[in-house]
């Protein structure tokens, strides 16, 4: 791909989230895998070039489940980002994990199906390129240090961000019933949303580092003894935390480090991947 600008960080996020910052450009980005989301809103911030791509498009258009995770991934990746921060609305399934708490999680289960989980499908490529058999290890999902950099800036901007925590992806649209939603708690896992996989696993994939920052909007039907979460709720209490969310991005953003040091990178190391990663 050729004229795409070198952007450091890249957050998978919603309008919200961007809308506020000057001199944004748009890049359309095609890949591989066929088109992300939306085009990539790139602007800067505090000296870090940032691309913004909006998970569900610009006009939310996009489901969970039908939501081309590859082509997100790639098309960040083709732009030279090796850091992604992935901010998403959560449901709580334990009381102390509330409408309103802010989740930087440790670890994920994956209760999604026929989602594209991997660029190593063993399928040849439109460009002839047959990619490789690559495992990577997810046993830790996200990356340490944009764990403690998204934590510090939460906590620098006044919240007490939940340090840990299971993540249960699930595969949507529709929320939990009362029965899953009792068994997900029952196995010790803390908050639940839609998005989280196969996102995570892609990024490690291309060996980018993956922190999510999740926020709290509901109790899920297990815990809540009233009528279950609904999709106004999820808006409505995202709409509300989104003014005090947003500085705990941009300070992570600023505060991401310029050089890395995790192992993130090394995820593919001795692993032949029958293709050039953008
Ligand atoms: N996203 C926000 N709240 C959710 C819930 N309760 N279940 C799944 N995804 C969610």
């Amino acid at each position: 791909m050729t004229n795409l600008p070198d952007v450091e960080i890249g957050v998978i996020g919603g309008s919200g989230l961007y809308s506020f910052l000057d001199d944004i450009t748009e890049v359309p980005v095609d890949t591989p895998y066929g088109p992300p989301s939306d085009a990539l809103l790139v602007g800067e911030y505090a000296g870090r070039s940032i691309a913004f791509l909006p998970r569900h498009g610009r006009s939310h258009s996009v489901p969970p489940h039908r939501i081309n995770y590859r082509a997100n991934l790639w098309a960040l990746r083709s732009l030279g980002i090796r850091q992604v921060l992935a901010p998403c609305a959560v449901g709580g399934l334990r009381r102390e994990f509330g409408p309103g708490t802010l989740v930087i999680p440790d670890q994920v289960v994956d209760r999604t199906q026929g989602r594209e989980q991997t660029f190593y499908d063993g399928i040849k490529r439109s460009d002839g390129a047959v990619p490789g058999v690559v495992h990577v290890s997810l046993a830790d999902p996200y990356c340490p240090a944009g764990r403690q950099t998204a934590l510090a800036a939460a906590r620098s901007q006044g919240w007490e961000p939940r340090d840990g925590g299971t993540l249960v992806v699930v595969q949507g649209p529709r929320f939990s019933t009362r029965a899953e939603s009792r068994w997900y708690s029952s196995s010790g896992w803390s908050i639940i949303g839609m998005t989280g996989l196969p996102e995570a696993s892609l990024a490690r994939e291309l060996g980018m580092c993956y922190t999510p920052i999740a926020l709290v909007t509901d109790l899920d039907a297990g815990v809540e003894a009233g009528e279950g979460v609904t999709h106004d709720e999820v808006l409505k209490v995202f709409a509300e935390n989104i003014d005090r969310l947003r500085p705990v991005l941009f300070t992570a953003v600023k505060s991401l480090p310029s050089e890395r040091t995790c192992p993130c990178g090394d995820a593919l190391a001795g692993q032949e991947t029958g293709f050039d990663l953008p």
